[in-house]
């Protein structure tokens, strides 16, 4: 019975976006600082900070890293290193701490075959990883990666069990032009097409704001911005899925996160998390990152 309602609520919000077609009908339904979260909701999705290394560290610096890294206490918290494939054996062999997760950047959606210089996940999940990024801003631009691909790779992630962090966000014009809100919903609605039912528990899908001009560049987004792209973002998935299932899908902020700018961004409610570049190459940099997100999420729900 619940599952008939389930469907019927998707299909009924379905065709209910699928007729919204104007900007003004794209803008967030709530205002920037307000979403559809409440405590309750909020308690459920556990905070994830995930470390993106992009094509940095050897394996010395990354054997290091590893130390110095699990040196540091973890509490309440998930967290994620996305490494370069050769690096995964590495940071695997020196992971003592069950609860870190080993995640890759990218991957092939096939078994096997004729696919020079591709990984499947079969071969991931061998070197122990447990989770994907999925439509990175550099994979689709530098490597050419569309729609079509990354809904396949984001179905073929979540069929596997990998946890796959997905990525969307607008370019400097899009902004400037007033079409953030179109581009996240495209990008969103396209990357989810081809899942299939059953749906997986929600904890395992996660959906990373990476607005393209803030990455790599020193400008973040305020926390005002991040917070009203997350919760637009949020409402969608409702639209797709249902309230309580998008309450319960984490959703990361990434784009030129540290040490200093953290806390603030972390202190939005529908920012579960981050997905950190440049900082997550420094130990302490990165564990500062992660005990500020903590602090300020157990804080947010005692309140
Ligand atoms: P920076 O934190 O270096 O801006 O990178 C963000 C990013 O692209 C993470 O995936």
């Amino acid at each position: 019975m619940n599952d008939l309602r389930k469907v019927i609520e998707q299909l009924v919000r379905q065709t209910l976006l699928e007729m919204n077609h104007s900007e003004t009908d794209l803008k967030p339904m709530v205002h920037a600082g307000t979403s559809l979260n409440t405590a309750h909701h909020y308690g459920k999705r556990q905070p994830l900070v995930a470390a993106n290394w992009k094509m940095n560290q050897l394996s010395g610096t990354a054997r290091s890293f590893m130390s110095d890294f699990q040196l540091r206490d973890r509490k309440n918290i998930q967290t994620l290193i996305c490494a370069p494939h050769i690096l995964l054996p590495v940071l695997a062999a020196g992971k003592n701490q069950p609860d870190l997760m080993l995640g890759a950047q990218n991957f092939y959606p096939e078994q096997s075959g004729a696919f020079t210089g591709e990984h499947n996940l079969d071969m991931l999940s061998d070197a122990g990883v447990q989770s994907v990024i999925i439509g990175h801003s550099e994979r689709r631009n530098l490597f050419g990666e569309g729609d079509e691909l990354l809904a396949k790779k984001l179905a073929m992630a979540v069929e596997n069990k990998f946890l796959p962090i997905f990525c969307i966000g607008e370019t400097l014009k899009e902004r400037q032009d007033g079409a953030t809100f179109r581009v996240l919903r495209n990008q969103l609605l396209t990357g989810l097409s081809s899942l299939k039912n059953p749906l997986p528990n929600p904890e395992m899908i996660v959906v990373a704001y990476e607005p393209i001009w803030a990455i790599g560049s020193g400008l973040t987004a305020t926390a005002d911005q991040a917070q009203e792209a997350v919760s637009f973002v949020r409402e969608r998935l409702a639209d797709r899925f249902s309230y309580s299932y998008a309450n319960s899908i984490r959703i990361l902020y990434g784009g030129s996160v540290n040490e200093k700018n953290a806390s603030t961004l972390a202190a939005k409610p529908d920012i579960d998390g981050f997905l950190v570049g440049n900082a997550s190459l420094d130990a302490n940099k990165f564990s500062s990152i992660i005990e500020q997100t903590a602090a300020c999420k157990r804080k947010v729900f005692v309140s």
